[in-house]
This record gives C-alpha cells, sequence and structure tokens, in this order.
C-alpha cells in the first residue's frame, strides 16, 4: 500500500480518514477523488493540504465516469482502492433515491472494473450496519447475515457490497468490506442526527425527533471508525466483511439527552414529529471479529457524542455557512410541513 485512491474524502468520513492514515503511514501518498456534491467540501481537508503536502493530491471526478477513474488510477499508479463515495442520507434518499442507484450502485461498480482492469487492486468498500435491515429483540448482527435493506439508501449499499463480493468471487479481486455503525465527530453534515441537533439546539431550534425517539443506534466516534478500516486493509482476510462499531447502541432520546446536557440546554428543545418512512427500529452490531484484528474503540456512545457536540460549539465558521445556504431548502422539505406528534 503505497499510493491510495480515497474516493469521497471530502465528505465527513472520508477526510478523517485521510488524516488519520497519512499521519499512520510516512511513505503514503493519499489521491482524494470526489465529486464534491453538497457534502464534500474542499475545506475539509485544507488542514491536510497544509501540512502533508505532496502526499495528499485532490481529483475533482465523479466515479461513475469510468474514463476519469481508470485515467487518474493509471497515471497516479494506485495500488488500492478504498470507496466512500456515496449518497448518504436515509431522508434524502426518500425523498429521491435516483442518485443513490447511480452513485452508491453503478460507482462502485465503476471502481471495481477500474481495480479489475488495471492490475488486480486491493480494494476496500466503506459500508454500512443499515445493510442488515431492522434487527428485532436483542440479536446482534454478525457478517454472515443475510442482507434485508429497508431503505433505498441501505438498498444502494446492500448492492454495492453484493458487487464487491461477486468481483472476488468471479475476477479473484482482494476486496475487503467493513459495515459501521452511525458515525459522529467532525465534519459531518448538519443533515445527519447528531450535528441536525446539535446545531439546532445552538441557535434555541426545536430537535425534530422522528415518533416516539425509542430507536436504538450506536454512535460510534469517527476517529475510531478509521482506524478499524486503516487496521482491516493491513490485517483483514481478503474476500471478508467486518463490522464496526463499539457494540453498544442507545436509544435516540438518550442521545438528546447526553447532547442538551453537554451544551447545558433545556429538554423543553425535544419536539416529537411524524416518524420517517420504513424507519429502522433498531442496528445492532456483534463487532468481535473486528475486535479479534487488535481493534478497540478509544470512545464510549456517550463520550462520542459529548466530544461531538463540542466540536459543533467550537467551530461555528464550518457550520454556520452550510446552515445559510442549501442546507435551508433540504431542512424546509423535510421539516417544513412535518406533524408534530402529542406523546405525552
Ligand atoms: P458524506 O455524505 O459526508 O460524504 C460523501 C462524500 O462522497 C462527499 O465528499 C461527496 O462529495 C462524495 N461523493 C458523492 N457522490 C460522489 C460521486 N458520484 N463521485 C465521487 N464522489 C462522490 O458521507 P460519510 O458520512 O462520510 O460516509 C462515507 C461512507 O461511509 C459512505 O459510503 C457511507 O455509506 C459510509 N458509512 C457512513 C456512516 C455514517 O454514519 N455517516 C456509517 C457507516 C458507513
Ligand atoms: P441519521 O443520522 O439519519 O442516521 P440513520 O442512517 O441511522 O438513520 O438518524 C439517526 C437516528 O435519528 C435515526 O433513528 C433517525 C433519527 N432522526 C430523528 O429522530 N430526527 C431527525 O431529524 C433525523 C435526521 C434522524
Amino acid at each position: 500500500m503505497k499510493n491510495i485512491l480515497v474516493t469521497g474524502g471530502a465528505g465527513f468520513i472520508g477526510c478523517n480518514f485521510v488524516r488519520y492514515i497519512l499521519n499512520c503511514e510516512s511513505e503514503l501518498k493519499v489521491t482524494v477523488f470526489d465529486k464534491l456534491t453538497y457534502a464534500g467540501r474542499l475545506e475539509n481537508l485544507a488542514a491536510v493540504s497544509e501540512r502533508f503536502g505532496a502526499r495528499y493530491q485532490f481529483v475533482h471526478g465523479d466515479i461513475c465516469d469510468a474514463a476519469k477513474v481508470e485515467e487518474t488510477v493509471a497515471v497516479r499508479n494506485i495500488d488500492t482502492i478504498i470507496n466512500f463515495a456515496a449518497e448518504t442520507h436515509v431522508d434524502r434518499s426518500i425523498l429521491d433515491p435516483d442518485a443513490f442507484v447511480k452513485t452508491d450502485v453503478y460507482g462502485t461498480y465503476v471502481l471495481l472494473e477500474a481495480a479489475r482492469k488495471l492490475g488486480n487492486l486491493r480494494f476496500h468498500q466503506v459500508s454500512t450496519d443499515e445493510v442488515y435491515g431492522h434487527i428485532a429483540g436483542h440479536r446482534r448482527s454478525v457478517e454472515e447475515d443475510a442482507l434485508a435493506p429497508r431503505s433505498p439508501y441501505s438498498a444502494s449499499k446492500a448492492s454495492a457490497d453484493l458487487f464487491v463480493n461477486a468481483y472476488c468471487i468471479t475476477y479473484g479481486l482482494p476486496v475487503t468490506i467493513s459495515r459501521g455503525a452511525n458515525n459522529v465527530g467532525p465534519y459531518q453534515y448538519p443533515e445527519k442526527v447528531v450535528p441536525l441537533f446539535v446545531t439546532n439546539a445552538l441557535e434555541s431550534m426545536p430537535l425534530p425527533v422522528f415518533g416516539d425517539g425509542k430507536q436504538m443506534r450506536d454512535y460510534q466516534y469517527v476517529a475510531d471508525h478509521c482506524a478499524a478500516i486503516y487496521l482491516i486493509l493491513k490485517r483483514g482476510r481478503i474476500g471478508e466483511s467486518y463490522n464496526i462499531g463499539t457494540g453498544s447502541e442507545m436509544t435516540n432520546l438518550a442521545m438528546v439527552e447526553i447532547l442538551l446536557d453537554e451544551l447545558d440546554r433545556p429538554h423543553s428543545l425535544i419536539q416529537h414529529v411524524e416518524d420517517r418512512l420504513g424507519h429502522d427500529r433498531r442496528y445492532s452490531l456483534d463487532v468481535s471479529k473486528t475486535l479479534a484484528l487488535g481493534w478497540e474503540p478509544d470512545y464510549t456512545p456517550e463520550e462520542a457524542i459529548r466530544a461531538t457536540a463540542r466540536w459543533y460549539r467550537d467551530n461555528r465558521w464550518w457550520w454556520q455557512p452550510i446552515r445559510d445556504g442549501e442546507f435551508k431548502d433540504y431542512y424546509d422539505t423535510v421539516y417544513g410541513d412535518r406533524r408534530e406528534l402529542d406523546l405525552q
């Protein structure tokens, strides 16, 4: 691993990963390949560019553009592709699934083809716990479980996982897949629940909790997720998938209480609103296979949420322009007519 292509590296997890891996490997070169959608921002990588100089390069491109992908891989002598690029927000996938099918499914296929044609490159797919669908009772998802996605987003990510596995079996492409739980931390676009609620709270706006707020999620710190992906690249078995999370989930209401407490804001900001369509009640990962590689998360979910709340409190420069821009229309579309629920 000398020359890696990080697709989607200008987004939330991608930019944290680029920082992380350039710090870990002193000889490594990273090329970020990113379309710069609403979620991709060059300012997420500005400090990386200053600190690492020529070891970091940026290419503006769409992973659906086979010619541009193949040219980039060839010209830059890429030996490893790590695919973070995706449309990632469930509520946007409910509004309009089209971009999800294009980027998450077709785009992944384009990258796999490039990896196959240009020398059977090492390929890592960044996937999600959402591909397992809603997990009932006290069960935890293990990597061998059947995929049962229920939203257009998770269906597109699950389709990509199936293609990645098919390329390994059919062409012998050296692949791994990681399935991460909900990430929180710096540079997450404020449509996702934790940065949305933190920034709403900082602006004294209501926090729109979908339904009863008893849905369960495992909120992991993004740096922990990045460390696990790095370990899988180095020690993961080819052809295998790995779950990444803290292995401990909490309700959305518990998450809200933690962030309000950290910000010292009142509980009266909580507002129950009409539920998301097809809302998965619970995700829960068994992470023992990844722990066995020698990885361990540094943050509990509570520590991760508190650290994230502090980062947004201290970095208004980053999120205020986003909230004042495209985000406003999005917010009106998703939340404008949403019915308030009386759950007393
Ligand atoms: P994000 O939405 O913050 O960033 C996505 C990035 O991909 C952006 O920089 C965007 O510009 C880029 N992109 C989108 N379409 C592209 C295209 N066609 N070509 C090139 N670049 C394109 O996403 P994130 O939260 O950082 O998620 C990264 C990956 O991790 C995704 O694959 C996602 O499914 C997965 N994942 C996310 C979470 C989470 O909690 N956020 C959890 C598990 C897995
Ligand atoms: P989200 O951050 O969109 O991630 P996921 O992909 O897991 O759905 O949402 C996390 C949880 O928070 C999920 O149960 C939906 C809920 N949620 C709300 O209650 N209100 C909101 O405004 C949002 C965006 C999410």
